[in-house]
């Protein structure tokens, strides 16, 4: 184990001891095990009968050069077509539940609720009948990154019209798939697609706005989630009975100096604060160190107002609990150090943190993909203490590859799957946090937005050379199989002693 400082006051040291207890490593009779996908990346079918174009669809064939091997998702695993092998595959795993979402421009040709494609409704609705017949609960998020392209081109989640048209939107979901569905997601990642797209140009629609256009679109996005969520409770909830959610993005953060032990914190409250707080935490809105730091910006930077929106009284009331559950995306972890404040230049990057990694950390394919599995102990026990002990769902976890090798014997994906629930386990069975799901990003591989098919996510392989898109399942399929099936996390090395 590595000698770590922590944020948060957390008993490490009995783990030190205690972690190898195999008592721990039980996976509980209520832990959901899944498995996650989204629209984009997985279905193809990009203009089949009267489907829309998405942000990704424009994005992707006039911007080819932003995405790093020129591909886009018009096929992508073709899942369109081959749903019904899809749902086999998440089937022969063991899989509880299965994370899709809905691309809203295939179901609102128009981007408005003025018309509704039959064909397709139709699909979703086979999609989500599929995994009943096969015993599969279907996860369904509203919002993973696709939007319809004429939304884009008016702002995107900048422009404030959004939250009526996003909610007008899930009114269709929820009333022609709703009566199937028990879990739903709003927004996948807000606080990622709000960067990336708004402030930066790696991802669709691209609008490169530096500290101004990731707050405005994290300022819609909150005021749309929670429409939909109270929309829900006041037209559906009393038929339809499901819970709802919003899925953060969280790494977590370890401070990297004794004498400075709130910059983990600090960075948990500019990348994900961000969105928790106005929603889960007693006094809603933004986090009080994210308004001063970015006021403080703004203010040197000769802005009248800041550049982070401020909610009226009755917004931070209205969006203040629209949770049923708390959604987590999480893979990997950061050092934290603290950059002072400087009165000419201002804060650093608005947070005054810069971040760091231990070159010791073993890495994925992707840039940013360090594997700490002590991270998720941590950040299970940080939503556990600070906010109130909420049911949590894990909505994402998982491993890269790089697209050129087809790495069907991924030991490196078994032991960071290992070693990450091997953390979720001891945080649930010694350390009591709530968590009711685990879902493993991916169960295919898929288009990785801007790294197209360089960097691979899934359990099963997917040949994008072949007019089939083959599916081969790579090793850690019979080992997520054999771990599901005896409810007991087992080593790769023990899984090879008794299986191979
Ligand atoms: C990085 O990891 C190594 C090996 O676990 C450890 O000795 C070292 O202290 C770590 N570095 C920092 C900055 O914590
Ligand atoms: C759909 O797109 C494909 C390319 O992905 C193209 O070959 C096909 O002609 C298009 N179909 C229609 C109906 O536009
Ligand atoms: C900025 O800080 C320096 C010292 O760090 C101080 O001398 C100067 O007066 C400050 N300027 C303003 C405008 O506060
Ligand atoms: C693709 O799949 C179809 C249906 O299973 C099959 O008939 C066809 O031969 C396959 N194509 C190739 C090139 O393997």
């Amino acid at each position: 184990m590595k000698i770590i400082i922590v944020t948060t006051c957390l008993i490490i040291l009995p783990c030190l001891i205690k972690c190898e207890d195999k008592s721990f490593l039980k996976i509980p009779n209520n832990l959901k095990i899944g498995a996650a996908t989204s629209a984009y990346q997985i279905e193809g079918g990009w203009n089949t009968s009267d489907k829309g174009q998405s942000n990704w669809d424009d994005f992707t064939h006039s911007k080819s050069h932003l995405i790093l091997d020129g591909s886009n998702g018009d096929i992508a695993c073709d899942s369109f077509n081959k749903y019904k092998e899809d749902v086999q595959l998440l089937k022969n795993v063991g899989f509880n539940h299965y994370r899709l979402s809905i691309n809203w421009a295939r179901i609102l040709p128009t981007g408005f609720a003025n018309k509704i494609s039959k064909e397709g409704i139709q699909y979703y609705k086979n999609v989500i009948d599929e995994l009943h017949s096969q015993g599969i609960e279907p996860f369904v998020t509203l919002f993973h990154w696709d939007i319809p392209n004429v939304i884009a081109k008016m702002g995107g989640w900048t422009n404030e019209l959004i939250v009526d048209y996003f909610t007008d939107y899930a009114r269709v979901v929820f009333r022609e798939l709703g009566p199937k569905v028990k879990v739903w997601i709003t927004l996948n990642e807000p606080n990622v697609d709000c960067s990336e797209a708004y402030d930066k140009e790696t991802h669709a629609p691209g609008l490169n706005m530096p500290g101004i256009g990731s707050y405005m679109c994290g300022h819609n996005m909150l005021k749309a989630h929670a429409r939909v969520y109270r929309m829900y409770q006041e037209e559906f909830k009393k038929t339809q009975n499901g819970i709802l959610g919003i899925s953060i993005s969280s790494s977590y953060w370890f401070s990297k100096n004794k004498n400075e032990p709130e910059s983990g914190d600090i960075a948990f409250q500019n990348g994900c604060g961000w969105f928790l707080n106005p929603i889960f935490s007693k006094d809603g809105d933004y986090p009080p160190i994210m308004r001063k730091r970015i006021d403080e910006n703004s203010k040197l930077e000769g802005h009248p107002k800041s550049r982070l929106p401020v909610f009226s009284p009755e917004w931070i009331e209205y969006i203040k609990g629209t949770f049923d559950y708390f959604g987590v995306n999480h893979y990997s972890s950061r050092y934290t150090e603290n950059v002072p404040y400087n009165n000419i230049t201002g804060w650093y990057d608005d947070t005054g943190i810069i971040e760091s990694v231990n070159q010791s950390w073993p890495r994925g394919a992707s840039s940013w993909l360090y594997v700490v599995p002590e991270g998720i102990g941590e950040l299970l026990r940080k939503i556990k203490n600070d906010y109130n002990n909420p049911p949590i769902y894990i909505l994402e976890n998982g491993y890269s590859n790089y697209g050129n090798e087809t790495n069907i014997n991924d030991i490196n994906r078994i032991d960071y799957l290992y070693s990450y629930m091997k953390e979720m386990l001891v945080a649930i069975n010694r350390d009591g946090c709530n968590v009711k799901a685990y879902t493993v990003w991916s169960v295919l591989d898929n288009f990785e937005w801007s790294k197209g098919y360089t960097e691979r996510f899934g359990i099963y392989h997917v040949d994008f050379n072949h007019e089939n898109r083959t599916r081969t399942p790579r090793l850690s399929v019979a080992w997520l199989t054999e771990v599901i099936r005896s409810k007991q996390l087992i080593s790769f090395d023990e899984f090879k002693a008794k299986f191979m």
